[in-house]
């Protein structure tokens, strides 16, 4: 019997009394970031940490986040050095982490084939993924790791979307796991480095992460290749034949690798891991998994009945809310600034962190509750604009949001119809926060037949 919605608070790490001291805060930010955080951060509007020749300042109220990630966008559009370093190895220097005219001009290639008004025709994609993980599911005997399963999953949309249907399931597996695997070894740049800290990598775990990320950049190029210069789908296209005023391509050759890689993975990370949170969420509140399969379809929904969903989609956003999928944004400062009574010098890092912010005490009744009402009604519309950024905001707001949250819905639709989810025995989520907010150690889930 689960307990009432009003009550359940779904795992989360405990934060420390008072702020820790550096180095053990240090020790404790290289296995999950948001242990560090003490109680108090729910609370503040702007803290710092000063770091050798570095400060660190959060923001962490809606006005301070516009006023950075929006209004003073051409200081803050760069992601921190360190967050490029990371992923440097895999996406190349794709619109995800370029910045200046490079990122203005990448970004307006890929935006146009993302844009909302052309999302129908992936509907296809979405269904036929969601089809084929449930097959998976019903076959499942024992505990299932949804984690992988929906990573999995959405790799598949994304390879159907750019690709096409030539290209084998198996492929994306393989291409999820491989990124995993890269996350796991990359994750102490990412963490320590994000933060300006020194790169503490060593040298075994750097080789293992670029073998990875050659080894995942290598399966994306063979599929480039075997799709030819003229293959692929519409979104493929788009792509290469996005030009400058000159005539000349804006992505060719690496640079086009590049943004198919990124495509890959910014399009299935934040997708997969909002429906690992979901259906962990449903396991532990049969409650709201039944209301959300009282609500949905026997068969999968089309397009335009998305829309229509609206206790599944409240679910997601409750979901997005609690465990942001990117829970940290990191910018470098790029020119002298001044934020409240701090001054900051170029190079300091400014983060705003939704994992706080969709917890924030002012911004939300009992922030830490699971309550898909939240996003009912008009109760969204009652709070400011900047307390909820599970896409982003400012110019470099996830080109990919509409495309995210269609694919989650076309999916979720389908998944929580026909299962119920469960812990697998002797397993605990907990939520961890490297590159992304992931569970550690997957999610064990138990999925039976509705
Ligand atoms: C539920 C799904 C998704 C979530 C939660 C998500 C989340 C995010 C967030 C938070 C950012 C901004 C990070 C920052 O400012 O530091 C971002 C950026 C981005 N996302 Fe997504 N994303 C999702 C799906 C997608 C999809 C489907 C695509 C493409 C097919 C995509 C492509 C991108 C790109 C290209 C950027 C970089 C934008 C820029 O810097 O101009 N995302 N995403």
């Amino acid at each position: 019997m689960s307990p009432p919605a009003d009550d359940f608070v779904p795992p989360m790490p405990a934060a420390p009394a008072r702020p820790l001291p550096m180095l053990a805060g240090l020790l404790r930010a290289r296995r999950d970031l948001l242990s560090i955080f003490p109680a108090d951060a729910y609370r503040r509007q702007v803290f710092t940490t000063r770091l050798p020749g570095r400060l660190i300042l959060v923001a962490n109220a809606p006005e301070v986040v516009r006023d950075v990630f929006v209004v003073k966008h051409a200081t803050y559009q760069r992601k921190s050095r360190f967050l490029e370093d990371a992923l440097r190895p895999v996406i190349g220097g794709s619109s995800f982490i370029a910045w200046g005219d490079d990122w203005a001009e990448k970004r307006g290639a890929i935006a146009p084939p993302l844009h909302p008004s052309g999302l129908a025709r992936f509907h296809p994609c979405f269904v036929q993924a969601a089809e084929e993980l449930a097959g998976d599911f019903a076959g499942a005997d024992g505990p299932v790791d949804v984690a992988a399963a929906f990573a999995a999953a959405i790799t598949r949309v994304l390879l159907l979307a750019v690709f096409g249907p030539s290209v084998p399931r198996a492929e994306a597996a393989a291409i999820a796991a491989t990124f995993t695997a890269y996350q796991e070894a990359a994750e102490v740049v990412d963490l320590l480095g994000m933060m300006g800290l020194p790169d503490m990598l060593g040298w075994l775990t750097r080789r293992r992460a670029g073998r990875l990320a050659a080894a995942l950049r290598a399966r994306v190029a063979a599929l480039l290749r075997a799709a030819g210069p003229a293959g692929g789908t519409a979104l493929l296209a788009a792509l290469r034949d996005a030009r400058r005023d000159d005539g000349t391509p804006v992505l060719a050759g690496e640079r086009l690798l590049d943004e198919v890689v990124m495509f890959l993975l910014a399009g299935a990370e934040g997708a997969a891991i909002t429906l690992t949170w979901t259906a962990m969420l449903a396991a532990l509140h049969p409650a709201t998994a039944d209301r959300m399969a009282a609500e949905l379809p026997t068969a999968p929904p089309g397009f335009d009945d998305l829309t229509g969903l609206v206790f599944t989609r409240a679910v997601v956003q409750e979901a997005m809310r609690l465990y942001p999928p990117v829970a940290v944004f990191a910018r470098q400062a790029l020119g002298p600034d001044r934020i409240r009574r701090w001054d900051i010098a170029t190079g300091d890092i400014v983060l705003a962190v939704p994992w706080l912010l969709h917890r924030h005490e002012a911004l939300w009744d009992a922030p830490h509750v699971f309550r898909p009402e939240r996003f009912l009604g008009d109760a969204p519309r009652r709070r400011p604009r900047f307390a909820y950024l599970p896409f982003g905001i400012g110019p470099r707001i996830c080109a990919g949001a509409a495309f995210g949250m269609a694919e989650v819905m076309a999916v979720a639709s389908v998944v929580f119809r026909r299962f119920r989810f469960a812990l697998a025995p002797g397993f605990t989520p907990r939520p961890n926060c490297r590159l992304a907010l992931r569970p550690k150690g997957g999610m064990r889930l138990l999925v039976s037949r509705r």
